[in-house]
């Protein structure tokens, strides 16, 4: 019997945005802000927004999922295991991951949510894989999905511009070679809440015309208090795992950051030595679609990887959350 580590191997990915463009020149009629303010001090031209009603996070991770079966040739009844990240679920309970099992016809799988703001995708991936490492598993879709758009205030500049709604998904099997994830680092700081959370709606705060009239069930950020601490930990997380993975910047093939902010990619890919044509980015088209971010990228780029090449994933976010992943592509996408 080989005693060869069994790693998780991410062999698909897909990912869904929904078609209405907000532009920055739209929300130049809304707000007061300009496209020149927007683009210089976050890298977004535009983000994608579900209209609607009735329709939340679980309609872009039940596409994701779709297509993902449809591409990797699964039936729902061979999944083992649906993880969903993500911080506007449809209700509190039942998970945004029941519901996609449900729509999907997932019978034979059990499913739950992760909540880890932008680090979300990063939490989840690392937590199916470890499903697949113990053997427990051959089949794990972890999705990262957001509807931001459910708690943006509209009046409110500072974070109006920067989120939109998306996902992706991907497929986690045993590996076959040495390929899959190799290592990740994740870490968290609770006391980040004071400065980016959604105020009232939990147990906390319970929704009350107060809390309505007080605008607390939008999205709460000091946004240049994040921007130091993301800048910091997203870039320092980098360099640990580069370090203690023996990984100079030549190894690397491609760096697939969370999209919060250009100027925090920016200075993630300077500490680590990488030049810009290894950075992946699509924050341009999306904006910040907090867990869906990562698997968007990866799905976005995916045409560009090649069995073998080492990819960094690097993100920061809400909690605070932070944490990077090393990872070995396992497939040739063309
Ligand atoms: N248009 C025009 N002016 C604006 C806008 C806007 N949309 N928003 C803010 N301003 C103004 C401010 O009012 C301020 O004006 P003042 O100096 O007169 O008070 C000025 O621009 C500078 O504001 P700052 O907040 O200092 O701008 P900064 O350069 O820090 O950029 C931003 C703001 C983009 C929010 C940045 O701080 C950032 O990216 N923060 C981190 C976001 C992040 O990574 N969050 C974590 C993930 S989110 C999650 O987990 C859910």
């Amino acid at each position: 019997m080989s005693s060869r580590k069994i790693r998780a191997s991410i062999t698909g990915v897909y990912g869904y945005v929904p078609d209405y463009i907000l532009s920055n020149s739209e929300l130049e009629k809304l707000v007061e802000t300009s496209d020149e303010w927007i683009m210089t001090r976050t890298g977004i031209k535009e983000r994608r927004i579900l209209k609607g009603d009735m329709k939340g996070t679980s309609i872009i991770g039940t596409k994701c999922v779709e297509g993902l079966l449809e591409k990797t040739n699964i039936k729902a009844d061979e999944i083992d295991l649906i993880i969903c990240a993500t911080v506007t679920p449809d209700m509190f309970f039942p998970s945004t991951a029941n519901l996609i099992a449900n729509n999907i016809g997932a019978k034979d799988s059990y499913s739950f949510d992760l909540s880890a703001a932008c680090s979300g995708f990063l939490y989840a991936l690392t937590t199916g894989a470890q499903f697949i490492e113990s053997g427990l598993h051959k089949k794990v879709i972890v999705i990262g999905a957001d509807k931001m758009s459910s708690i943006i205030d509209y009046t409110d500049r500072k974070n109006c511009v920067l989120f939109g709604d998306g996902g992706g998904a991907v497929l986690l099997e045993p590996s076959k070679d040495d390929t899959g994830i190799q290592d990740h680092i994740l870490k968290s700081d609770g006391s980040g809440a004071e400065m980016l959370c959604l105020k009232a709606g939990g147990s906390l705060k319970p929704a009350s015309p107060e809390t309505i009239k007080n605008k607390e069930h939008y999205i709460y950020q000091e946004g240049s208090s994040v921007f130091k601490f993301a800048v910091t930990n997203m870039a320092d997380i980098s360099e640990e795992i580069m370090l203690k993975n023996n990984l100079t910047s030549d190894d690397i093939s491609y760096l697939v950051p969370h999209q919060a902010n250009k100027r925090i990619i920016d200075a993630t890919a300077n500490r680590m030595g990488i030049g810009s044509e290894k950075v992946l980015l699509n924050i341009e088209k999306y904006g910040n679609t907090t867990a869906g971010t990562i698997p968007l990228c990866l799905w976005d780029f995916e045409k560009s990887f090649k069995k073998g090449d080492n990819l960094i994933l690097a993100a920061f976010g809400g909690g605070f959350t932070w944490g990077s992943l090393y990872l070995k592509w396992s497939y040739n996408s063309n």
